[in-house]
């Protein structure tokens, strides 16, 4: 499970991420799980059962029921108002469920929780429009990431120092922007800012990252540099990645990853990208038109 610290530079004062996503449990040694700490033993990172959500009578999520392995990257696809935004909101608790249920690993029940609180078990969100601190330089960008972590900040009083820097290099070496990390966030290219933005997440160690339409606006090569930076994360934190583009949902996926169909706030199909291409039911929902 090393890959699971592939992105944490030690930091003696912060529990590694095994061990906050509960993976002693795995062991069964009775370990104890601390307040907040995700329950991973059976392997599951989110579990969406049955969630129902209704806007003025109308199911924009009907019976949705799903689940991510810990470390899967798993693409969901589907026809534009199918639900996929509206079950990344339910995921965040930003829209309450009107039925189903929504777990992180086995035990935190996030359709009970606040906004702020899931924020808290580490579920991070890349919404579609960069969002950085544009007149920040990219490094600075990073720190503030870093220290809105209140796992982070305590800690980090003491030493904000030569640990916390080689993370921020660390950072800004996988998502490639080592070489612009004194230029203000505003002046990057937009697939610049998106990784900027990704690598703004992972500086809070997520443990589920949620990103929706992440290549909306990219050129192919963007697009591309995009799909590289994912699958280096692979293994290292879960992933669900909403996406139009079929290329770059073909370079996630490759040829065993599984792809959810979304439709009419339900799945579809579910299995590898040449399965569910060769759907008849998603053929003519989604790929056919
Ligand atoms: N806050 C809301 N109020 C009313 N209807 C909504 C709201 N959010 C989403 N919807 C509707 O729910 C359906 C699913 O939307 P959405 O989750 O954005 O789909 P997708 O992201 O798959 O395109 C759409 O018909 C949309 O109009
Ligand atoms: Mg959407």
């Amino acid at each position: 499970m090393t890959a699971h610290n592939a992105l944490i530079v030690d930091l003696p004062p912060i529990p590694p991420l095994d061990e906050r996503i509960g993976l002693n449990s795995v062991a069964g040694l009775g370990h104890v799980l601390a307040p907040g700490e995700i329950d991973i033993s059976h392997g599951t990172i989110l579990y969406l059962e049955d969630v129902t959500v209704s806007f003025d009578g109308f199911r924009a999520l009907n019976k949705l029921t799903l689940s991510i392995d810990v470390g899967e990257l798993r693409c969901v696809i589907g026809p534009n108002g199918a639900g996929k935004t509206t079950m990344m909101d339910v995921i965040t608790g930003k829209t309450r469920p009107d039925a189903g249920k929504v777990f992180l690993g086995q035990t935190l029940d996030l359709a009970r929780m606040s906004e702020p609180v899931i924020a808290r078990t580490g579920i991070g969100r890349k919404f579609q429009k960069p969002t950085v601190f544009e007149n920040h330089p990219v490094w600075e960008n990073l720190e503030l990431a870093m220290k809105t972590d209140k796992r982070w900040f305590a800690s980090l009083r003491a030493r904000l120092d030569g640990q916390a820097q080689a993370r921020i290099e660390e950072t800004l070496e996988l998502i490639r922007l080592q070489h612009q990390a004194t230029r203000l966030a505003g002046e990057l290219s937009h697939g610049q800012k998106q990784r900027l933005e990704i690598g703004m997440l992972l500086m809070q160690q997520p443990s589920l990252l949620l990103l929706d339409e992440p290549a909306a606006g990219m050129t192919d090569h963007e697009t591309m540099e995009l799909a590289e930076l994912l699958n280096k994360l692979r293994g290292s934190c879960s992933m669900m990645v909403v996406e139009h583009d079929m290329e770059f949902v073909a370079a996630l996926a490759g040829v065993n990853g599984k792809v959810t169909v979304m439709a009419e706030g339900s799945v579809l199909a579910e299995g590898s990208l040449d399965d569910v291409k060769r759907d008849e039911a998603v053929i003519e929902s989604y790929l056919g038109r």
